[in-house]
């Protein structure tokens, strides 16, 4: 299903901070195009420097990162950003400019194009995400969620080929989440690869194909998100909370129901109830 060469390639890859911090520390990975990956791991664990290495926001103190398997240390963050769109944690530290709109159109600036094509751009975008109507006002003014929306707009209306989400999830009410979850299918049929930022289990089980956990600015395990999940050694590790019914599972085993695999999803709850349930009357 992918191509050979990885849109992504990290080899060696270490960075240490002005103040002495080592926050990653010899990653090696491969991330290939149209892949939806998920990064997982504690506070402090190098998530977000290591997304940071991807646009040139911080440069490795060691090691390369190839893009589209060119090195991009010599590239500008001006370059990189047209390839890498990184969404932050907080909307606040990317959005400056004094309307919604305006934000857009800055966003668009360095593309080339005319006044009149910026304006039909940032009238479908601004649709496309429902804040039409807020369109001339300060993005200092918006909810968190709507600002989080703008955040997403502005990298959106750039078009590019790697999307990048620091815990898109993060304060998002159930309507807001449905949203990114359909832009997020929406962007994947447009053949673009997304790397997301999550402390949310329930949502890497369900919608992330592929987690990497990070822990001590290393990766401790990459794969299949149901394999790495199951892990409860790795779990503890990494502090990550377990869903609900996971732990209601966990719970049943103590008190002496059998074994059997990974128990994330209400679906897999109901089958093995089922199975019980059968298994006890027959
Ligand atoms: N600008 C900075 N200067 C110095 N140290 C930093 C800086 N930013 C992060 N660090 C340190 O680098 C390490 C990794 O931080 P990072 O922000 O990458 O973690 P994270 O996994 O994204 O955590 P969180 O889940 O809390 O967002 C931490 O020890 C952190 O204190
Ligand atoms: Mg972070």
């Amino acid at each position: 299903m992918f191509e050979e060469i990885p849109i992504v390639m990290i080899r060696e890859l270490g960075y240490i901070y002005p103040n002495g911090t080592e926050a990653l520390k010899k990653i090696n990975l491969n991330i290939f195009k149209g892949e939806l990956v998920g990064i997982m791991g504690k506070n402090g664990a190098g998530k977000t420097s290591l997304i940071r290495t991807l646009n040139g926001l911080i440069r490795p103190t060691q090691g390369n990162v190839y893009i589209d398997n060119e090195n991009i240390s010599s590239k500008s963050i001006a370059t990189l950003s047209k390839k890498v769109g990184i969404i932050f944690q907080n909307p606040f530290h990317q959005l400056f400019a004094n309307s919604v709109e305006e934000e857009i159109k800055f966003s668009l600036k360095s593309f080339n194009l005319s006044k009149e094509e910026i304006q039909l751009r940032t009238d479908q975008i601004l649709h496309k995400f429902d804040l039409e109507k807020y369109k001339k006002r300060s993005p200092l003014n918006l909810s968190g969620g709507e600002s989080k929306k703008l955040a997403v707009a502005s990298i959106i209306c750039r078009d590019p080929e790697i999307l990048v989400f620091d815990e898109p999830t993060l304060g998002q009410d159930a309507k807001e989440i449905e949203f990114f979850i359909n832009l997020i299918k929406n962007e994947r049929e447009n053949g673009k690869t997304i790397i997301i930022i999550t402390h949310n289990i329930e949502f890497a089980y369900e919608y992330l194909s592929r987690t990497i956990l990070m822990a001590d600015g290393q990766i401790i395990s990459d794969g299949p998100t149901k394999e790495v999940l199951k892990n409860e050694f790795l779990i503890r590790q990494t502090s990550l909370i377990l869903p609900q019914i996971r732990q209601f599972y966990l719970a049943l085993q103590e008190r002496g129901f059998q074994e059997v695999d990974a128990i994330m999803s209400k679906n897999d709850m109901v089958n093995y109830l089922k199975k019980i349930i059968k298994n006890t009357s027959s």
